[in-house]
């Protein structure tokens, strides 16, 4: 089945090409508003919507969405979880917490726990160094975490919290 927008996101598509001086440059937060519509990933469907809305070639976004690291290029888990492995972090303790995640979720990075319930990426720096180490959430930040916390956030994960 093609893709297409609710209303109300039609409504935001339209915002947000009319915030640009022209319609490519509206290519990632409208690939972004799509995404997030289309359970988190950019299938061909939505790469082929988007190339239309904004009268761009499907190469061209194609290629966007393949540049760019937040694109999900398959559907992933019903969470996503990004441990930064960028110097501070890594030196408080990132590799650590990133073996804890693969082993309890039974993934290495880049897979989605059995369960579908949660994908294990890494990030460079996440803009909170001072807090290190740093695990992002979906779109929320975990700080200052030691292995314990990382259990408790990967329960409630677990459980659906
Ligand atoms: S190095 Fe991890 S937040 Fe900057």
């Amino acid at each position: 089945m093609a893709f297409a927008l609710s209303a109300e996101a039609e409504q935001k598509l339209n915002e947000i090409m009319a915030r640009y001086p022209n319609k490519m440059a509206a290519c990632i937060p409208a690939l972004h508003l799509c995404q997030e519509a289309n359970d988190n990933w950019v299938s061909d469907d939505v790469i082929e919507f988007v190339a239309q809305r904004l009268e761009l070639g499907t190469a061209h976004v194609k290629g966007v969405v393949t540049f760019y690291t937040l694109f999900n290029q398959k559907r992933p888990g019903k969470h996503q979880l990004w441990v930064c492995h960028t110097l501070s972090c890594a030196m408080r303790g990132a590799e650590d917490i990133l073996h804890h995640c693969e082993k309890r979720l039974g993934v290495h990075v880049g897979g989605t726990s059995p369960d579908g319930k949660v994908t294990l990426r890494t990030a460079e720096c996440l803009a909170a160094c001072g807090t290190a180490p740093v695990i992002q959430v979906d779109k929320t930040y975990y700080e200052n975490l030691s292995i314990a916390d990382v259990d408790r956030i990967l329960d409630g994960l677990v459980k659906g919290a």
